[in-house]
């Protein structure tokens, strides 16, 4: 993890929720972008809306690597703004160059789920194309986990678990980390003060 959570790092006008799938990052991003005043994108469903299109079929169209140079485009283009909440894709980690912009235009939670969690939340999804096969779910999240977590860590200014919490409680949590640990610029400030 790159600072030290107890010190204001990071300074940033955007917050980004990185993590894997099933950890609540659109649930409980959708309710901090209402409390921090800020605009909520969901980075997957900002690619479908530019696509026309559902993350299944880009990756059966285009295969992984195609939904990847996608993903990188839309978060860069995201990235480029102000008080935006960006839910990340569970792989957008995976690429430095996305790594590189996450942290130096946002202040990044990581919102880390075990996989008996993931499991549970994911039971009855089926739009996510790396658990379409169902035999291997807990296998995939797995080895997802172990080989994304560093990545994760890496980049994080703040964690935070939410495996034992309802969104409304881990967002309410995680709003009160924020309040002393993210550091805005000054209208953010401004716009923190009014949604307190
Ligand atoms: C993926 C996670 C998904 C989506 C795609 C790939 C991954 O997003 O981007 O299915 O590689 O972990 P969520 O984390 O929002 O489910």
């Amino acid at each position: 993890m790159l600072p030290c959570e107890n010190f204001l790092l990071n300074p940033a006008r955007n917050v980004a929720l990185i993590g894997p799938m099933g950890s609540g990052k659109s649930s409980i991003g959708k309710r901090l972008a209402s409390r921090f005043g800020l605009r909520f994108v969901d980075a997957d469903r900002e690619i479908e809306r530019r696509t026309g299109t559902s993350i299944a079929i880009i990756f059966d169209c285009e295969g992984e690597v195609g939904f990847r140079e996608r993903e990188q485009c839309v978060l860069a283009d995201l990235l480029s703004g102000d008080d935006t909440l960006i839910a990340t894709g569970g792989g957008a980690v995976l690429q430095p160059e996305i790594r590189q912009l996450l942290h130096a235009r946002s202040f990044v939670v990581h919102l880390h789920a075990g996989v008996e969690a993931q499991l549970a939340r994911l039971a009855r999804d089926r739009t996510r194309p790396l658990l379409a096969d169902s035999a291997r779910r807990e296998e995939v999240l797995r080895e997802l986990a172990a080989a994304r977590g560093p990545l994760y860590d890496e980049i994080a200014d703040l964690r935070f678990d939410t495996d034992a919490l309802p969104a409304a409680d881990a967002a309410a949590q995680l709003g009160h980390r924020l309040d002393t640990q993210w550091q805005r610029g000054d209208e953010g400030n401004a716009a923190q003060q009014v949604h307190a």
